[in-house]
């Protein structure tokens, strides 16, 4: 089994992909730990997930806060708990440039889409599984990506698609996507633990990692 990676998870609001993660990783079926929960908002349920399974948590509000303070802020906690990987996890504020910075390489965004579809600022949860369904997309799908400065912008790297039912809501969509997301998540989460993808990560460019590129599996509706 690979070695233990260190995870700090950032969230802003329900915290399912944080609960799905943990149970995976005490299971032994992620080769990763939850060193901490960084949450942008005080009444974040995900907050309270995570302390029911005992792991380490913080607020820090973006809001009011200077973002080069927060980013050193942010920085020194997720350095001290021995954070290798940061994974936002439903985080929904934009994140400082210091901070993207800072993180280069060892900071990783889960997206709902297929990006670059659907992607940037005011796109998010529920609001793109709407405009998937407003645009009569046949599929969507979810993406792992590397965090740059550009909100949702950064390398990808793995994509699952899935297939859109003529009867879909946002609602019914968004199981299907998160379920893909935490495939994909998985898989990601096990490329750097065992190595293979060397942190801080630098992808080739123009390599492997251009749009569409990896676990590429289609989810269709739920049994
Ligand atoms: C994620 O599953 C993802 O679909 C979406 O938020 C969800 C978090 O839900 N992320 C984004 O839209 C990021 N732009 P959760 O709080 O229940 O884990």
């Amino acid at each position: 089994m690979a070695r233990r990676l260190a995870l700090g998870v950032l969230a802003s609001g329900e915290g399912t992909t944080l609960d799905a993660l943990a149970e995976q990783a005490a299971g032994g079926h992620v080769p990763a730990r939850i060193a901490l929960v960084l949450s942008d908002r005080p009444y974040a349920p995900v907050l309270e997930k995570a302390r029911r399974r005992g792991l380490a948590t913080a607020v820090l509000p973006l809001k009011g806060t200077p973002p080069e303070k927060w980013s050193a802020q942010a920085t020194r906690i997720l350095s001290d708990a021995g954070v290798e990987l940061v994974v936002l996890a439903g985080f929904l504020s934009i994140l400082p440039p210091s901070f993207t910075t800072a993180w280069e390489g060892r900071a990783i965004n889960i997206h709902p889409s297929l990006l670059p579809r659907y992607g940037g600022k005011g796109l998010y949860g529920d609001r793109v599984h709407a405009a998937v369904l407003a645009a009569g997309d046949t599929e969507t799908g979810a993406t792992i990506h590397l965090v740059t400065d550009e909100v949702d912008g950064g390398p990808v790297l793995v994509q699952q698609r899935v297939l859109v039912e003529p009867t879909d809501t946002p609602e019914s969509l968004r199981l299907r996507v998160q379920a893909a997301e935490r495939v994909a998540l998985y898989s990601v989460i096990a490329r750097f633990a065992t190595g293979e993808w060397p942190l801080p990560y630098r992808p080739p460019s123009g390599g492997p990692h251009s749009r569409r590129s990896g676990t590429d599996s289609v989810f269709g509706p739920s049994a």
